[in-house]
């Protein structure tokens, strides 16, 4: 066979397959094979040496060109699948700018949460201390301690949650005065933050659980006055104004006297309206000086030191300020609810 001859048909196995080719590896697999240092190309380059000298520059040639073309093909079918490929992952990858984006919901406090923190910020303020007791507690600590007499009627079974004799759920944050008299000497500012239990029917104005504050101050010296005083300037503080306060006679065993503290209806100012039942009232906590029984019990002399208390709902004034008419809905855990409040 002629050197031309042999380039013609080496050619056209190359085009056939070029024809074949589908993927880059292919065309990569091709050029290797064709142009390779052990390639057929190569391999006729080396038979030149069997030209005549005469014939031997145009043979040089028509080998040369073959090899041009052959790169050449290669190369123009190499860069097209890179782009083809290209355009695949990039059709893949392609984003729709025309959707809508995917919105990213804000945690929110619990509203009775926010009332806890602004009122526990306020007394902070105030000088007192943060101090947390225990949920589940014994008989001595929730009554017994707290001045209550065996047969009073908060220890009834329908009011509290026994487990046995001995342990209930707390039925007020009050439970928390014995435990820190118990640890700590006075001067005493607390501030006692916490959810407390009672077992009466759920419905829209009470529920088995709901969270309350107590407050207390123990100090030589300290007055009744001392308590007007506190009253005033923490009420006014958390509902936002001057307040007027109310003063009623109350009983509660650990407290002589007791009181019930009322504040002037912050909606109608005292002239009558649903929030306050036409009264011009809101009760907004118990208070009193502490019972010398429980100062004893808390190891604190009584004719030595004196001191006040108050308690107070925490769902009550939240209801109050965003008007919810129903206090099942701070515990369903619905966000159309919750969301409401930013
Ligand atoms: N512990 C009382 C209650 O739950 C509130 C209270 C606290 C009253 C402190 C007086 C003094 O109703």
């Amino acid at each position: 066979m002629s050197l031309s001859e042999k380039i013609k048909q080496l050619r056209q196995e190359f085009l056939a397959e070029l024809n074949d080719a589908v993927s880059f590896k292919d065309f990569e697999n091709i050029k290797v094979k064709f142009l390779g240092k052990k390639g057929p190309v190569q391999a006729l380059m080396l038979e030149l040496k069997n030209s005549s000298p005469e014939e031997r520059p145009a043979h040089g040639k028509q080998i040369n060109d073959l090899k041009v073309e052959f790169i050449a093909l290669c190369d123009e079918n190499l860069s097209r699948m890179k782009l083809r490929e290209m355009d695949e992952r990039l059709s893949q990858e392609a984003i729709d700018p025309t959707l809508p984006g995917r919105r990213h919901y804000l945690g929110r406090m619990h509203p009775v949460m926010q009332t806890m923190d602004r009122t526990i910020e306020i007394l902070m303020g105030m000088g007192f201390s943060v101090r947390l007791g225990p949920e589940l507690d014994t008989d001595y600590y929730n009554f017994e301690a707290l001045n209550f007499a065996p047969d009073h009627p908060a220890r009834d079974m329908q009011d509290t949650f026994y487990l046995n004799n001995e342990w209930l759920l707390r039925t007020h944050t009050s439970n928390v005065q014995i435990h820190t008299m118990e640890e700590f000497s006075p001067p005493l500012r607390i501030v006692a933050p916490g959810r407390t239990f009672r077992n009466e029917t759920i419905s829209a104005r009470s529920h088995v659980f709901f969270h309350q504050l107590e407050a207390f101050y123990i100090d030589r010296n300290v007055s009744f006055a001392d308590l007007f005083a506190t009253m005033d300037e923490f009420w006014s503080k958390l509902l936002g104004e001057k307040v007027v306060t109310r003063f009623r006679p109350s009983y509660f065993p650990f407290v002589e006297p007791g009181l019930e503290v009322d504040v002037r209806c912050t909606a109608c100012r005292g002239k009558g309206c649903r929030l306050c039942k036409q009264s011009g009232w809101l009760e907004v906590c118990g208070a009193g000086m502490i019972h010398p029984n429980v100062l004893k019990k808390g190891n604190i002399d009584p004719e030595q030191y004196s001191g006040f208390a108050w308690g107070m709902g925490i769902e009550r004034p939240t209801i109050l300020q965003h008007d919810i008419r129903d206090i099942r809905m701070f515990w369903q855990n619905d966000l159309r609810f919750l969301s409401q409040f930013p």
